[in-house]
């Protein structure tokens, strides 16, 4: 299975700032494993500007459920296809909390990415809450269901999964090693329940919670850890580059 690492930027960034770390990026050249950034909606045109020309791919955070209307504030699918974007984050945890992110409505933006042919990043994960009561399995599998539900096996498995314990992120908690792989094993087992075993071997399956160049090595180890989803540690591209120089390795 090749890795892939994607940064999530979230809310950061500016016009100089991105242009030295996508500079530094592009200046890295092609590494071994594939990486993308997914950057603010306003700065797309700046990462297709400065990335265009290099292998590293770059995407959105989120996506309406929307083709086009009446919706003030909101981006489409195909818009974000107007700046090449191959990636686009879908139900991250901070939208699910924070912005009404049902799983119904990521299931609908999850379609609406798969209609224009951008590639969900579909994050899934629990609460330390739900941890502690024993139900991140099913919280997972509730989150992967909707999915299934709404838009089909095929859908589901043109997704790269991210397994985003909510607890992790942006904490310094990581999840162990073995916590991590024990849900990444369960979320393959469920999506080769869902689109069978072969198509479940080959998906992607990322982690993403506190992955910093220190705990990169040992997460990438595990049999089913498939790469990362890095937030605080893509905005700084020695970091970054040396967690995807973990990934190769
Ligand atoms: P941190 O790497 O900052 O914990 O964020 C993880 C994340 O939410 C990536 O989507």
């Amino acid at each position: 299975m090749r890795k892939l690492v994607v940064g999530n930027w979230k809310m950061h960034g500016g016009l100089d700032a991105n242009a030295a770390l996508l500079g530094a990026l592009y200046a890295a050249g092609r590494q071994a494993c594939p990486f993308a950034v997914c950057v603010p909606f306003p700065y797309l045109q700046q990462a297709q500007a400065l990335l265009g020309s290099s292998s590293v791919a770059w995407g959105a955070q989120d996506l309406s459920e929307h083709a086009s209307g009446a919706y003030t504030g909101e981006v489409s699918g195909a818009m974000l296809k107007d700046f090449a974007c191959r990636y686009v984050i879908v139900g991250h945890s901070e939208r699910r909390a924070l912005f009404g992110d049902t799983d119904e409505r990521v299931a609908a933006k999850v379609g609406a990415a798969i209609s224009v042919k951008l590639q969900p990043i579909l994050c899934v994960g629990e609460t330390l809450g739900e941890r502690e009561a024993g139900v991140t399995e099913a919280v997972v599998e509730r989150q992967l269901a909707a999915v299934f539900a709404r838009c089909g096996a095929e859908a589901l498995a043109a997704c790269v999964i991210a397994y985003e314990p909510v607890w992790a992120i942006g904490t310094g908690k990581t999840a162990s090693p073995e916590q991590a792989q024990a849900v990444h094993a369960f979320i393959r087992a469920r999506l080769s329940a869902w689109c069978g075993e072969d198509v479940a071997a080959a998906m992607t399956i990322l982690y993403g919670g506190s992955v910093k160049p220190q705990n990169a090595a040992e997460l990438f180890a595990q049999a089913d850890i498939d790469g990362g989803l890095i937030g605080g540690a893509s905005l700084v591209a020695g970091d970054f580059l040396a967690i995807v120089a973990a990934a190769a390795s």
